[in-house]
């Protein structure tokens, strides 16, 4: 699916008035008529967690920026702070149009083409290089910096290792393990010429009705610096070797800033209402780690805080990120983000500028976008030492990655995308990431068992969720995923190493169970992939697509049951979690479905072959009308709390659960 999307009215911005200030009253001015008009937010940055960029910033290179800057046209400077995607521009447009970057966002493929080969990635990434630096008069030489949204490994790209989503990842609490995805990743993304990924995403998700929720690590900001940290690490390389990047390695970015987690609703881009104390406490958590591990980027988060759009909030962007928080990286603004400051629009908006954002997300209008910014900065509504400091801070980036060099090690490494060892870790991390949320002792399942597998087993692109092979994930199908495995075809091999059989299959053919009662049936099931406001949901929440029936059915012919989970958020499953005598809560575990059954088939003889470690990283909902986990009962009595997760070595009895949709 290609990103055609974000019409103007979808978050109609709140009214802002300049001069309100004499109205204000706790963040919020009533103005005598009409809707009421947001004020910039006063914030303290003393109070906020100091921390320091490292390694970004040496003599040297600030010298051979600063002699750029000198040669540099205002259209060259502005160009760099602009981004298109890659669908609207052809390297050879970098000619008249000197941007800085491009990406690839979510779907946009090569041309077009979501299931373009790996070859061809590499070969449009060194289409746009080779335009951007090009020797021709009256033009400074600049590489472009290709961005893209390498979220779950290199998910845009058919073939690459695609690792658990952040969720599943926050459930391993194993940040070295994270530390060597990143690297995974970093080397794919490398190989295909891109340098640069839009991840890693440090929201602490306060509701689960927000569709984003998976794409965070936990919703306990405690958690979140060491999984920052070593996300960046893993991506970037150390921070402290001074110069460039190790090779191999790709920039990081943290984002969204600040409090894209916490909006109202769990409304994606919507409104977060919280004091600055309880922005700082839980949203702002994960950025001073990821600015201290040489963080190069951070994404300007869509939302607003008390009515102020992200974007244009100064204080935050400038003061903290860059001024307490000692960020010398460059702030790069979301898809068409600036279009949502009040009085902006998307080929105009120098509040965005000026509050600090650094690169503007353009996707399709920056062609005026260039034009309109140069004559901004004429006119005197943009300072051109913020334009200078905006191109220091990008070039700063780009020579960190050794973008101006010609030696790129990893480059047309094409073997690596969807290697073994990567999909090994891959493997390695479902195994870490499931959680056993109850087990009556059917588990391990010998692998001499006779085993009926029903629901979405054989279904890659669900195992995937969003974010893969384009935006929401939808539409995929297992001949898209030619290094990868089925959560069936694991278990199927699993079985026949053992001995055992899968008798019958999600839409498999069917076998006479009454004459070959099997031992125990395995169901997956779960939500289909969404992303960014297709995955919102309101309350009641709960599993739309239940196995109930067939469960039932199972039951009344005494089969036991193990539920296989498969989902972005934790959901309420009561009714589920009673018929299953198993279930596992297993996340988007993505391309290496053969984790799943590393865990659930023991040896022939039914010993396990390994165990559970994962344990919950947000609570588990007790009942489906509970609002968000930050509030009320929801939070203090969940029906699993965070830190909870059952393994062969620590077992643990699960009652009957009221099926009660408010949990009575
Ligand atoms: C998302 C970002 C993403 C960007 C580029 C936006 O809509 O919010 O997380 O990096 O698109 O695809």
């Amino acid at each position: 699916m290609i990103r055609i999307r974000r019409g103007a009215g979808r978050n109609a911005p709140v009214v802002l008035a300049a001069g309100v200030a004499a109205l204000v009253v706790s963040g919020y001015a009533s103005a005598a008529a009409g809707p009421p008009v947001a004020v910039e937010p006063v914030v303290h940055p003393e109070q906020w967690p100091a921390a320091r960029s490292r390694g970004l910033v040496d003599p040297e290179t600030e010298a051979r920026i600063g002699a750029l800057l000198r040669r540099m046209s205002l259209e060259e400077k502005v160009g760099q702070m602009i981004q298109a995607d890659t669908t609207t521009i052809e390297p050879g447009d970098l000619r008249q149009f000197p941007l800085g970057s491009v990406l690839a966002g979510a779907g946009s493929g090569v041309h077009g083409d979501a299931r373009a080969a790996p070859s061809a990635w590499l070969a449009l990434a060194r289409e746009f290089r080779a335009v951007s630096t090009e020797e021709r008069p009256g033009h400074v030489p600049v590489p472009i910096i290709f961005g893209i949204d390498a979220v779950h490994g290199h998910n845009d790209v058919v073939g690459a290792t695609l690792y658990p989503h952040n969720i599943g990842l926050g459930a391993a609490h194993d940040p070295e393990l994270l530390q060597r995805i990143g690297r995974a990743t970093a080397e794919e993304v490398a190989a295909t010429g891109i340098s640069w990924a839009f991840a890693p995403t440090l929201a602490a998700p306060q509701d689960r009705r927000w569709g984003r929720s998976y794409e965070g690590y936990s919703d306990d900001p405690a958690l979140l610096g060491a999984y920052a940290s070593a996300m960046v690490a893993g991506l970037q390389g150390a921070a402290d070797l001074g110069g460039k990047l190790q090779a191999g390695r790709i920039a990081a970015t943290a984002k969204h800033f600040l409090g894209d987690g916490g909006t109202a609703e769990g409304v994606d881009e919507g409104n977060v209402q919280l004091s600055e104390r309880d922005l700082i406490a839980i949203h702002a958590q994960g950025y001073p780690a990821a600015i201290h591990a040489g963080v190069l980027t951070v994404m300007a988060s869509y939302s607003s805080w008390n009515g102020w759009k992200m974007h244009a909030n100064r204080a935050l962007l400038t003061d903290v990120l860059k001024g307490r928080m000692g960020f010398d990286g460059f702030v790069v603004g979301d898809w068409n983000g600036h279009a949502q400051v009040p009085g902006c629009t998307k080929d105009r908006c120098a509040v965005a500028i000026n509050a600090g954002v650094d690169m503007l997300m353009a996707p399709q209008d920056w062609k005026a976008l260039l034009q309109n910014t140069v004559a901004q900065v004429r006119a005197g509504e943009i300072a051109e030492a913020r334009i200078d400091d905006a191109v220091r801070r990008i070039l700063r980036v780009k020579f960190r990655l050794g973008l101006f060099e010609p030696a790129r090690p990893y480059e047309g490494r094409l073997d690596l995308i969807g290697s073994a060892e990567h999909r090994a870790l891959a493997r390695e991390a479902v195994r870490k990431s499931l959680v056993l949320l109850k087990n009556d002792g059917v588990l391990p399942i010998k692998a001499s068992a006779r085993v009926l597998v029903l629901g979405d087993a054989d279904d890659i692109g669900l195992q995937c969720g969003g974010w893969t092979i384009g935006w929401q994930g939808t539409g995929n199908k297992n001949a898209d995923f030619p290094a990868a495995e089925s959560i069936l075809a694991g278990l199927k091999a699993a079985l026949r190493a053992g001995g055992g059989e899968v008798m019958r299959e999600s839409n498999g053919p069917d076998v006479d169970l009454a004459a070959h009662q099997p031992d125990v049936a395995i169901v997956v099931f779960g939500e289909t992939p969404y992303a960014e406001m297709h995955g919102d949901r309101k309350l009641p929440l709960y599993n739309e697509r239940t196995p109930l029936t067939q469960m039932e059915g199972l039951r009344a012919r005494g089969i036991p049951i193990v539920a296989v989970f498969l989902s972005g958020r934790p959901l309420w499953v009561n009714a589920e979690l009673n018929r299953s005598n198993a279930f596992v809560a297993a996340w988007l575990p993505g391309t290496e479905g053969g984790g799943v059954a590393d865990l659930l088939l023991g040896d022939a003889a039914g010993k396990a072959r390994a165990d559970f470690t994962a344990t919950l990283s947000f609570p588990w909902p007790r009942a489906a009308t509970l609002p968000p986990y930050a509030h009320g009962d929801g939070y203090k009595r969940p029906q699993f709390p965070r830190g909870y997760g059952l393994s062969y070595a620590k077992p643990g009895a699960v009652g009957i659960l009221s099926e009660d949709l408010d949990g009575r």
